[in-house]
């Protein structure tokens, strides 16, 4: 009987002894399987004589019995373990805040984009695009700029490799590029990235510009004037705003003049703007007996600055979400 009691703990010592279920299958074997300890001993009742087999049968089934039981407790510990060890693992902690997707915003050099089309779209106006590496050709000589022009000099343009190529200086190159696609009547703005080497609180070295042209017969200096004035109006929302035309010099227009508007108690400068010149017609073979116009060119960022009130134009482009989230 002794031998019984041994094979119990001896059972218990190999089922503990097994981590995984695969492996206390392969323990249990030993014991429980067909040609395992018990089936052995098993075998041994049949040689006792007939009085004793019924106790020795009784105490056998008693020693499988624990044997079993032994097994499942420890198939129960083991898949208890594992399971615990998955929830560990898997674990979602509900208390936890949840995961915020920050929102974007318009920049407000976009924003003051987006009105500025939406006025001139409502004027008639198209929307034209343009190349931010120029050659020569379109951003000076097409524009009827000489060779000695200043604007020209290595201070005030970024030429790249080679000298062939140039970051534009003005979106005035759009106007060219249009007019070689277009034949008169001719009715289109063309807001744009520009580049100059210049930098301090009103000048970045790169800005925006909004370039606008008109060509058909009649376009007139008055025509201009209205157009002009009635965008700042209409952009600013201010009914009696002023707009003043200062006589002023550019190579593609004459006459020339500044734009300045009332602003605070005296006049401030918002752009530059004229009758385009008739070289610059001739140059994309547009007649200028047949066909006049003008063009405009203002500063983006400036409309932008003067609508919302800053007073840096670096701060648009510094890109810190502090500021820009004011915007959005
Ligand atoms: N291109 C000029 C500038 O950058 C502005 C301008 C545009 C002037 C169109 C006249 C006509 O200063």
């Amino acid at each position: 009987m002794d031998k019984l009691e041994d094979l119990i703990s001896e059972a218990r010592v190999a089922f503990d002894s097994a981590t995984e279920i695969a492996q206390l299958e392969q323990v249990k074997a030993r014991f429980l399987g067909k040609s395992g300890a018990l089936a052995q001993l098993r075998k041994g009742l049949a040689s006792l004589s007939p009085e004793e087999r019924p106790k020795a049968g009784a105490r056998f089934n008693d020693v499988k019995g624990s044997i079993e039981q032994l097994l499942g407790d420890r198939r129960d510990a083991i898949q208890a373990k594992a399971l615990a060890a998955r929830l560990e693992q898997e674990k979602i902690d509900v208390t936890m805040p949840g995961r915020d997707r920050a929102s974007g915003g318009l920049h407000p050099v976009t924003r003051t984009l987006e009105r500025v089309t939406t006025l001139f779209r409502s004027m008639g106006f198209d929307v034209a695009d343009g190349p931010e590496i120029e050659t020569d050709f379109y951003n000076f000589t097409a524009l009827n700029q000489p060779a000695d022009h200043p604007a020209r000099s290595m201070h005030d343009t970024f030429y790249l490799e080679g000298e062939q190529h140039l970051l534009r200086t003005h979106t005035s190159p759009i106007q060219i590029h249009y007019m070689e696609q277009h034949r008169p009547p001719v009715r289109v703005i063309a807001p744009g990235r520009v580049y100059r080497v210049d930098s301090d609180a009103t000048h970045s070295p790169m800005f925006h510009q909004l370039e606008g042209l008109w060509v058909d017969q009649t376009a007139t200096f008055s025509d201009l004037k209205g157009v002009v004035r009635e965008f700042l109006r209409n952009f600013f929302e201010i009914e009696d705003l002023e707009v003043r035309f200062r006589p002023s010099y550019f190579p593609f227009t004459e006459p020339s003049a500044e734009i300045d508007m009332t602003f605070k108690d005296g006049w401030l400068e918002i752009g530059g703007c004229g009758m385009v010149h008739p070289q610059v017609l001739r140059n994309v073979e547009i007649d200028p007996e047949q066909f006049q116009g003008f063009a405009f060119g203002m500063g983006l960022d400036r409309l932008a600055m003067l609508r919302y009130g800053v007073n840096d134009l670096r701060l648009f482009f510094d890109g810190d979400l502090r500021f820009l989230r004011q915007f959005a």
